[in-house]
């Protein structure tokens, strides 16, 4: 065909650049590296010690496999917090391959943290001080509902912004398609990339706070347990909050760094 390049459309010019920029391995190679900085590193590093070196041991000594609801519960959990590694890694704009593996994975992930809430919700509140092994108390019902129930807030704002994302996609799409040139669909089509932006910003960063902090802090309470032993009195107390605090300082760091370079800082609100 004479002159393809020229003869092409738009939106066909736009399909062709996002096709190849994806496809392009250096950029992917970047892409990878970008994410996995620092703040992925180390709140990866949490969930690796929790999932491969705690529960293990946790899981033998609890003998958790006479338990299935309880072993369901934490096999859900640590599906939960395995999402949010691959997604916090796999992003969907380094390849179309990463993008439904992003997708995926994270429904998946979503979809355990609900059965995983309502397990433990259920274990915590059904077994109040019962007889015997697995006993639990309100000192630990409460505070193990309340991180659940903040849990499911980020899942699903974190859900509820990608869906928002998805949906300013197609009007987009429909408002690039109609080619309307017109003033007011130039500031239209403006006002809607703004609003993806900050749908996107939102995505990531209560994801974000999701990993870690609704899957590091029971992670992080049993890592301060190995260096201070036994939850009681003082220092206990003290272990916990520096947990938290170290966390909540993570994610701050983790999401201002991820937000800004992604969508640009000043757009999130
Ligand atoms: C804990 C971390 C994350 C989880 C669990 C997660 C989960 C999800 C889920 C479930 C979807 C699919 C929504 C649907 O259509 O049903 C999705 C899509 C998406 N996520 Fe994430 N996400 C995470 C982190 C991130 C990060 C860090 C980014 C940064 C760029 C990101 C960007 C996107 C984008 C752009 C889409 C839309 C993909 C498409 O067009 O289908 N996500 N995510």
């Amino acid at each position: 065909m004479v002159g393809g390049a020229s003869a092409l459309n738009n939106n066909q010019r736009l399909n062709i650049q996002t096709k190849s920029s994806v496809m392009t391995s250096p950029t992917t190679v970047r892409g990878l590296l970008k994410n996995a900085n620092l703040y992925w590193r180390l709140a990866t590093g949490l969930a690796v010690w929790f999932l491969c070196f705690h529960t293990p041991v946790f899981w033998r000594q609890r003998r958790i496999s006479r338990d299935t609801m309880l072993a369901v519960h934490i096999v859900t959990a640590a599906m939960v917090y395995l999402a949010c590694v691959h997604n916090c890694l796999l992003t969907p704009s380094l390849h179309a391959v990463t993008k439904w593996m992003h997708r995926w994975m994270g429904r998946i992930g979503l979809l355990s943290g609900l059965v995983s809430f309502s397990l433990g919700a259920f274990l915590a509140w059904s077994r109040l001080n019962r007889v015997g092994e697995g006993s639990t108390s309100l000192g630990f019902a409460i505070p193990i509902t309340i991180g659940g129930i903040l849990q499911l807030q980020c899942e699903y704002k974190g859900y509820r912004a990608i869906r928002k994302y998805k949906a300013l996609q197609t009007e987009i799409d429909a408002l690039r398609q109609a080619k309307m040139a017109g003033k007011m669909d130039r500031h239209r089509l403006q006002q809607l990339l703004v609003d993806q932006r900050v749908a996107l910003g939102n995505h990531i960063s209560w994801l974000l706070n999701l990993f870690v902090m609704a899957c590091g802090i029971p992670a992080g309470i049993r890592l301060a347990e190995v260096f201070v032993p036994g939850d009681e009195g003082i220092q206990g107390i003290l272990a916990l909050l520096g947990v938290i605090g170290a966390l909540q300082f993570l994610a701050g760091r983790y999401i201002r760094k991820y937000v800004s370079s992604t969508v640009g800082g000043a757009l999130y609100t």
